[in-house]
């Protein structure tokens, strides 16, 4: 559980959670803010975050005859009070601020109630900020480029120099915030708080948002991260090839110096082969028959460095990126430790991962079967993949 703000910050500051909307664009049977989100109704999310850092009382504003659900939907957290809606989100902010009143508070928090995911952190700075203004909102600068449409064509660009997003919550020295509501043209409507803020003449301080307090708005907000993609995937390879007089000798993108080499249709890197399946399993892919068939003559001779970089590439396309790989090379001769360092640097270059994720090591078999007898080499490989949300390529 998030430990309180220390209880200087956090006395005096009560909250509004506004969970009056139809949730129209969420759709559902119920409205979104009553619906199921991580295994709890999403007003629940917020009520609890605010309430975990000791934020009170609580008032949410919900929908005319939701009290039964909202009730059991926020059922043991101790600061909510429940309150009617208004048919605006504006609306249900000033309702619930007139049911705050005569606890008069000093500050007041103004949440979404479709905002499940709230920092403690950006509490902390809103209210840091509302020693100097009256009021304090947390925003995030646009990154994209802006235009504006017409008709469904591209219209102008607009500079998005000094634009921000705007999230909730938006804090306010309680008074403040009241009188500007009580002020304002109910006519209109609101974007938000600030706007009815401004519009009262108070200032409002920007203070730095976070991308988690994104709003469930979609139908598809709902839709939980698949398991698949949360989660880190392993896979293994193994390989063999047969050493034969006349074939250059490389292991792992390096080439090592001894009088046989390894035979096959490509330049039979025995390591690399090992690695490329273990990073195909990891992301379900199949094997590197299935990728480069030695039926096709596009692959002979063909440097094994390649496939490691397909192999790596399809799993940066899967959404995935290079956790940790460990090889294990088995063979009698040649000696394989003093090669050790520079492979793990090739095949960190390969992939484009540092060498200290990459482990290489070697063993014999005790002069026994195959490679004990010196008719091949064998490797093997555990690739270890994980989720890159931020970096998917296209
Ligand atoms: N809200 C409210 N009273 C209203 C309208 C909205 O309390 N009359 C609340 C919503 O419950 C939500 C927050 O304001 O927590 C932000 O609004 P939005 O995301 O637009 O929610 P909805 O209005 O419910 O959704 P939609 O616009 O898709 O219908
Ligand atoms: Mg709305």
């Amino acid at each position: 559980m998030t430990a309180p703000l220390s209880s200087r910050a956090s006395s005096g500051v009560a909250a509004v959670i506004v969970a009056a909307g139809k949730g129209l664009r969420a759709g559902g049977e119920v409205p979104k803010q009553f619906a199921m989100f991580r295994g709890k109704p999403l007003v629940r999310h917020s009520a609890q975050a605010l309430a975990a850092v000791g934020v009170a009382p609580i008032v949410v504003a919900i929908p005319e005859g939701w009290d039964a659900v909202a009730q059991q939907a926020l059922a043991g957290i101790a600061a909510v009070r429940l309150v009617q809606g208004g048919a605006t989100r504006r609306q249900s902010v000033a309702l619930a601020l007139e049911a705050l009143a005569p606890d008069q508070p000093e500050c007041v928090l103004i949440h979404d109630a479709a905002r499940p995911d709230l920092p403690q952190a950006v509490v902390a700075r809103l209210i840091e900020a509302l020693a100097g203004q009256a009021g304090s909102i947390p925003v995030l600068p646009v990154v994209d480029s802006v235009v504006r449409g017409r008709d469904g064509m591209r219209d102008a660009a607009v500079s998005r120099d000094g634009l921000y997003r705007v999230q909730t919550p938006q804090a306010f020295r309680f008074d403040a915030i009241l009188a500007a509501h009580r002020a304002w043209d109910d006519a209109a409507d609101a974007g938000d708080d600030a706007e009815v803020a401004e519009a009262a003449g108070l200032a409002v301080a920007l203070v730095q948002g976070d991308e988690r307090l994104r709003k469930v708005t979609f139908a598809e907000d709902f839709e939980e991260t698949p398991v698949s993609e949360r989660y880190p995937r392993t896979g293994m390879g193994f390989d063999v090839h047969r050493l034969a007089e006349g074939e250059d000798l490389w292991l792992c993108g390096v080439k090592v110096p001894h009088h046989m080499g390894l035979a096959g249709h490509s330049d039979a890197d025995v390591a690399i082969h090992a690695l490329v399946d273990a990073i195909l399993g990891a992301i379900g892919e199949g094997d590197i028959g299935d990728h480069f068939p030695p039926s096709d003559p596009k692959w002979k001779g063909a440097s094994s460095d390649r496939f490691l970089a397909h192999a790596v590439a399809l799993a940066r396309r899967g959404g995935f990126g290079i956790g940790n790989v460990d090889v294990t090379i088995i063979c009698e001769a040649p000696k394989i430790g003093p090669h050790k360092q520079a492979m793990r640097v090739r095949l960190g270059e390969i992939m484009g991962i540092p060498a200290d994720l990459v482990s290489v090591k070697a063993t014999t078999t005790e002069r026994l079967g195959l490679t004990g007898r010196g008719e091949g080499i064998a490797a093997q490989a555990v690739a270890t993949l994980v989720p890159r949300f931020e970096e998917i390529e296209q």
